[in-house]
């Protein structure tokens, strides 16, 4: 079963080949064959196909990779948001408020909420996503959450260092030893990924490199939330660690751009996080600039960043952290896909999977020059109408 959507008025493809950095061809047309893009080229050449669309002028892209998201957790925290608003600062702890409200839920509604985020997700044009863990933090409780995320998603990251839970209060070393032991063999078997919260308040470079070294021993590869809170080791010790990505990165020194820039790990911006917590955001410029590769992404979570949106992402990185609008729509799709080490999403040549949004508007432009208005008409996953 081939599918033909012709008469687009501005493709995206990523193509690393092309002269621009997002492969736009214009006045395009798609061929979709089980699920994968078979051919791209200009409307008047576009071979027949059994079923044509005809997309009317409109833009199409690739689906949003959202390489950053925590999803399984219960309870609100809603007013913490309201206090932040009135002065009061973000700090690690409140991860601890999620913790107790996640381990006193059962399955079926853990299931429910994160079903109902990834309804939110897909929605909003993210065809692939990652889902942590970290609001467990006890074994039973970090693999029922990594079991619940494999529902829904391959990219599952086991978070079990995301603080020290208050049962380990005066024990760090215990609580570290079971993320290494007892933990990480009951999560490693339902996680493709290992993160650490590397920063104050939570893990130091010690106890990060232990925790990402034992779980690289389990199969395991290392992504990190690094340099969100200030600076510290974080980026180091990700890079150091062959991360695949270092997320965050809000507080960086010039040596740490030195090293992202000569190393294969990403760093991923999430404008969410500086947004909700009204932190000073990091700058997009020096990092591109520098050769980093960047990707964005939501880190939805209920504390620091509750959103699902990656057109909101995208708006507040092109408006508050300096991306060009090309940069942004390029971070928030190849630039996820980079961050989870996948060539198969991210852009739409062929022989990649055929993930992708129709908008209602003429060009990709329009996701940032028209903030909160919802422009996403279709979303297609693997060749196949999902919203
Ligand atoms: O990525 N920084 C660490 N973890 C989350 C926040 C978790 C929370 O506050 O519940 C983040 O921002
Ligand atoms: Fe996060």
């Amino acid at each position: 079963m081939t599918t033909l959507l012709h008469n687009v008025g501005e493709l995206i493809t990523n193509d690393p080949a092309a002269d621009d950095l997002l492969g736009v061809v214009t006045d395009a047309a798609l061929v979709i064959d089980d699920g994968r893009v078979a051919w791209v080229g200009p409307s008047a050449a576009a071979p027949s196909a059994d079923e044509a669309i005809d997309c009317d002028g409109a833009a199409v892209m690739p689906g949003f990779v959202d390489s950053h998201a925590h999803l399984v957790f219960a309870g609100d925290r809603s007013a913490e948001f309201a206090a932040r608003m009135a002065g009061q600062l973000y700090a690690a702890g409140g991860i601890r408020t999620t913790v107790a409200a996640t381990r006193a839920a059962s399955d079926e509604e853990l299931r429910a909420r994160v079903a109902h985020l990834v309804g939110e997700l897909e929605r909003q044009g993210s065809t692939t996503y990652e889902i942590k863990s970290g609001y467990g933090l006890t074994t039973p409780d970090e693999a029922r959450s990594l079991r619940i995320a494999a529902e829904f998603t391959d990219e599952t990251t086991f978070l079990g260092a995301h603080v020290v839970p208050p049962e380990y209060d005066g024990d760090r070393s215990g609580y570290v030893d079971l993320v290494c032991g007892d933990m990480l063999t009951a999560c490693a078997p339902h996680a493709r990924w290992a993160d650490v919260f590397c920063d104050r308040g939570a893990f130091d470079a010690d106890e990060t490199t232990a925790i990402l070294t034992a779980a690289q021993g389990r199969g395991l590869m290392p992504r990190v939330h690094a340099n969100q809170l200030e600076q510290g080791p974080g980026v180091a010790v990700a890079v150091a660690q062959g991360a695949a990505s270092a997320d965050h990165c809000t507080h960086l020194s010039d040596a740490d751009v030195a090293l992202l820039a000569d190393s294969d790990t990403v760093a991923t911006l999430l404008p969410g996080a500086e947004f909700s917590t009204r932190s000073p955001y990091p700058d997009a410029r020096r990092l591109i600039d520098a050769g980093v590769t960047v990707a964005l992404a939501t880190d939805c979570n209920p504390g620091s960043s509750y959103t699902t949106s990656m057109p909101f992402c995208i708006t507040v990185g092109v408006r508050d952290m300096h991306f060009t609008v090309a940069e942004a729509l390029w971070s928030a799709t190849a630039g996820g896909a980079a961050a989870l080490r996948r060539t198969d999403v991210g852009g739409l040549t062929p022989g990649q999977r055929a993930d992708l949004m129709i908008l209602d508007a003429p060009s990709a432009l329009h996701l940032a020059y028209r903030p909160g208005v919802d422009l996403i008409a279709q979303v297609w996953r693997e060749g196949k109408r999902i919203r």
